[in-house]
């Protein structure tokens, strides 16, 4: 995975100058200074679940050596889109599968699917779980025309519905609810009853992340996890957390919760 990470880099340099530059824009050095500081991947997988660091590296291990299904979701995924999967791959998406294989959640929701990235990475925890069912919200296919720039609104390519990429072999564990979060989520959470785990990744307005958090929050089960990402381009996750007096944890921009 590393390497991976060092590969995107060094492709990046090897582009255009402007490339170079917005590597090291103001935003992502204070980013990357920022993270330094914060506790390790394993502190914060260990705040949430009290997992060993031996535990930690074996799961870390595991993923790492996934290869068939990093290829598979690389072609699916190179198949409407230029880039390949690891452009696009977050430090936080092993943290995800991290949490998935030690919590083996029954049934989790997640909102913001779009090529299917994260949704892959949980699908997989669930396999090597042998159980487990994910449920994920995302908009509909959008007019490229209207989408925003924005890339949380990056439009679908012609033809390709949210998950596009997700391998199939991992489909049977999926369920796929094509609309916004704010009709869909409280409809499925009624249906579904208690979860494991909610973890938001649509619409980072502070409104939509705190609309999401305090629709799913009552229906998550004691010792189950909010997970978000993109908790550090407002205040909600830090609010919520106050507002429902549990403690919050960040790495990556990536934040968690656990449910007393
Ligand atoms: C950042 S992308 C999700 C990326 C994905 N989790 C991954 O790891 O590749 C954000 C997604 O949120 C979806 N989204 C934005 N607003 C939404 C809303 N109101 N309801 C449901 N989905 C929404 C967008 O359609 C987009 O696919």
């Amino acid at each position: 995975m590393e390497f991976h990470h060092f590969k995107r880099t060094f492709r990046k340099i090897k582009k255009t100058p402007s490339s170079i530059i917005g590597m090291f824009s103001p935003r992502k050095i204070s980013m990357a200074v920022s993270y330094m500081f914060e506790m390790s991947e394993y502190e914060f997988v260990h705040r949430l679940t009290g997992c060993s660091e031996k535990k930690f590296f074996r799961l870390l291990e595991e993923l790492n050596s996934q290869k068939k299904f990093f290829n598979a979701l690389d072609k699916k995924h190179k198949k409407y889109l230029k880039d390949s999967i690891w452009e696009r791959f977050q430090p936080w998406f092993r943290i995800l599968y991290i949490l998935i294989r030690i919590q083996k959640p029954e049934k989790m929701v997640e909102t913001g699917t779009f090529s299917g990235l994260s949704t892959s990475i949980i699908l997989l925890a669930m396999k090597k779980n042998r159980g487990g069912h994910l449920y994920s919200i995302d908009l509909p296919i959008r007019n490229p025309k209207k989408a925003k720039k924005d890339w949380i609104l990056e439009p679908l390519p012609p033809g390709t519905h949210p998950g596009f990429a997700i391998p199939n072999v991992l489909r049977s564990r999926w369920e796929l609810i094509e609309g916004d979060s704010g009709k869909n989520l409280p409809k499925l959470l009624e249906k579904l009853g208690e979860i494991e785990i909610f973890f938001h990744d649509s619409d980072h307005s502070y409104d939509h992340m705190m609309m999401e958090f305090g629709t799913a929050w009552p229906y998550i089960k004691s010792r189950g996890l909010l997970l978000a990402d993109n908790v550090d381009w407002n205040q909600s996750f830090k609010d919520f957390g106050k507002k429902v007096g549990h403690k919050q944890n960040q790495k990556f921009g990536f934040g968690g919760i656990l449910k007393h």
